[in-house]
């Protein structure tokens, strides 16, 4: 449950419920008010068709007789058909918005459910590509947004570090490994030789029998000679996500590879045994799936003892649900796995936990796709997320070399425009879709870009600075000053909604897009009302409140998506 809030626009809309519900026969909590369908209309709408039959009035003449006995101060009500809309006095309309938009816990809620995020996710020994990116970030943003509704949220990386590539792997090392080459560049040597297995296993049939006693050494249990090359191999691997985690500011409470599950896999299996849905199938166990409409079985142990990648899945869905009792499991993982996931659900259903398995929910995305298509990479192969990062921070120095010569922190915050570049362009867009790439445009400082946004807060910033006097506290200034602030005032008292829909829909976008409003009406509030050269000092001093308030929602918005807010850029 979360509780309603009183930031933005949610305490007029409180205030016209709590009017109109006894009018319509129906509790507050029954009532949700709209957006009009054109702007001129006001800020909220109410389609009366519902109420038609309860009231016996069609809904054309209900809005206008709930239009005629409308009263409440600074808000005037009007039926167009069958909508009755609300508009809002500007006065009462900035007072609102701005007496909580610089509280620290704008558009915060409360809540006691928990929420499990599962993200990034990426393979041991191989490099993190933009495909991992698109979860790393969906996934980051999504914990922070359940985070700033109160929700409990652990944060879980499902590390790929177990399964028989592993042993392919290790056979490919015992053959070709170098040392020094392991030491200077981990996963791409690791690549290298993972790659030349494949090329060479065909030729070679030491190999893949090699490659499986590895795997069946490794799922042994025992600490041997191979295990601790896989941990070796483990440990580099981590370090050096871990680069990219730091710059991208990605925190997990878990780095829970699949391993991590390893002693918890008989117990699965006999689980699965004991629910009496395990069949043998050419000395294969699976779970047959026919009777929740997927065809293909879940194949949960291999036909010489291994297990498999959805028998771990299994084994972690368990433990989260014994450790965690989550109200809700998210699985930010690309759509290629949907298959997958749903086997999962559909096999902890057959075993009867449909309770909690319908609690898991697979946050599904699309691809992303590079428009100069002759980027060549490190291996040749993927274009791996620490090169898209440099490629960003060089392109960044350039324009802030051209833009800001001066700047002090130049390197500093040409990262900063990077990473919030790229995290914003990738928030940007509905989830579901394909992401094309397009340097210039991911970079640009106009349009719906990330450092459009960054650069509207830092001259907030600026204008802060500049001015002699600090910006007035809530009390200080009068909201009556400021009309012209209409359309930014309703960009950020709807901010705390889009948070709340961001979440019920697990889609960032609906934040950035919020954001990308509140930066437009922001931009034009400041391009029409000067705040340094404002006519009166009482002019001045309530145009500061609103620059403020901007650079404090900003900030809190671009915080939720990840994207950084340099002061100066
Ligand atoms: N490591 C996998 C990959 O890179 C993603 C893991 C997704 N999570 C899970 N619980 N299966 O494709």
């Amino acid at each position: 449950m979360t509780n309603a809030t009183t930031f933005g626009l949610d305490p007029l809309a409180n205030r016209i419920i709590t009017a109109i519900a006894p009018e319509l026969g129906v509790s507050t909590a029954d009532l949700q008010l709209e957006r009009p369908r054109e702007e001129k209309h006001g800020e909220f709408s109410l389609p009366c068709f519902r109420f038609s039959k309860a009231t016996g009035k069609n809904p054309a003449q209900l809005a206008g007789d709930l239009a005629d006995g409308f009263h409440l101060e600074g808000i005037t009500a009007a039926a167009a058909g069958p909508f009755l809309n609300f508009k809002v006095d500007p006065a009462l309309l900035a007072s609102t918005v701005l007496e909580h938009a610089r509280s620290i816990d704008f558009a915060r809620t409360t809540s006691d459910e928990t929420t499990v995020v599962e993200f990034s996710s990426p393979n041991i020994a191989k490099p993190m590509h933009v495909g991992h990116l698109r979860s790393t970030v969906i996934g980051a943003a999504l914990a922070r947004i359940y985070e700033h509704l109160g929700h409990n949220v652990v944060r879980i990386n499902h590390l790929g570090d177990w399964g028989s590539q592993f042993g392919k792997l290790v056979a490919g090392w015992q053959r070709w490994g170098d040392a020094s080459k392991l030491e200077a560049d981990p996963i791409g040597h690791l690549l290298e030789i993972y790659v030349r297995y494949h090329k060479e296993e065909k030729d070679d049939e030491s190999l893949p029998a090699d490659a499986k006693k590895a795997f069946q050494e490794l799922e042994s249990g025992v600490d041997n000679e191979t295990r601790q090359t896989w941990k070796q191999f483990t440990e580099l691997s981590l370090r050096e996500f871990q680069r990219t985690y730091a710059r991208l500011g990605t925190e997990f409470d878990f780095l829970r590879g699949e391993s991590w599950y390893e002693d918890k896999l008989q117990d699965t299996l006999d689980f699965l045994e004991a629910a009496n849905i395990l069949e043998l199938d050419d000395g294969a166990w699976l779970v047959n799936l026919k009777s929740e409409g997927i065809k293909t079985p879940c194949l949960v142990k291999t036909a010489h003892g291994t297990t498999l990648y959805a028998t771990r899945d299994l084994a972690a869905a368990r433990s989260r649900w014994s450790e965690f009792q989550f109200d809700r499991c998210l699985y930010v993982v690309g759509s290629e796995q949907i298959l997958h996931f749903n086997q999962l659900k559909a096999t902890l259903k057959r075993a009867g936990e449909s309770e909690w398995s319908d609690r898991i929910e697979h946050i599904t995305f699309g691809l992303i796709r590079l428009t100069e298509g002759k980027l060549s990479t490190r291996s040749g192969l993927v274009l791996t997320l620490a090169e898209v990062l440099d490629r960003a921070a060089e392109l960044a120095r350039e324009i802030i070399a051209e833009k800001n010569p001066d700047l002090a922190n130049a390197e500093q915050v040409a990262e900063q425009v990077a990473v919030g570049a790229i995290v914003f362009h990738d928030l940007k867009h509905q989830r579901q879709k394909d992401v094309v790439f397009d340097w210039k445009e991911v970079l640009s400082f106009e349009g719906d870009t990330g450092p459009y946004l960054q650069y509207t807060h830092a001259r907030c910033c600026s204008i802060l600075r500049k001015s002699e006097k600090a910006a007035p506290t809530w009390g200080e200034f009068d909201p009556a000053l400021l009309p012209e602030s209409r359309d930014l005032m309703v960009a950020i008292g709807r901010f705390p909604q889009a948070i709340r829909e961001a979440a019920a829909k697990n889609e960032p976008m609906l934040i950035a897009q919020a954001l990308l409003k509140i930066g437009q009406a922001g931009n034009s509030f400041y391009r029409n009302c000067s705040v340094l050269k404002a006519e009166t000092p009482e002019l001045g001093n309530a145009r500061l409140a609103v620059m403020d308030s901007l650079r404090h929602v900003l900030a809190i918005g671009l915080g939720l998506l990840g994207v950084p807010t340099p002061k100066e850029m």
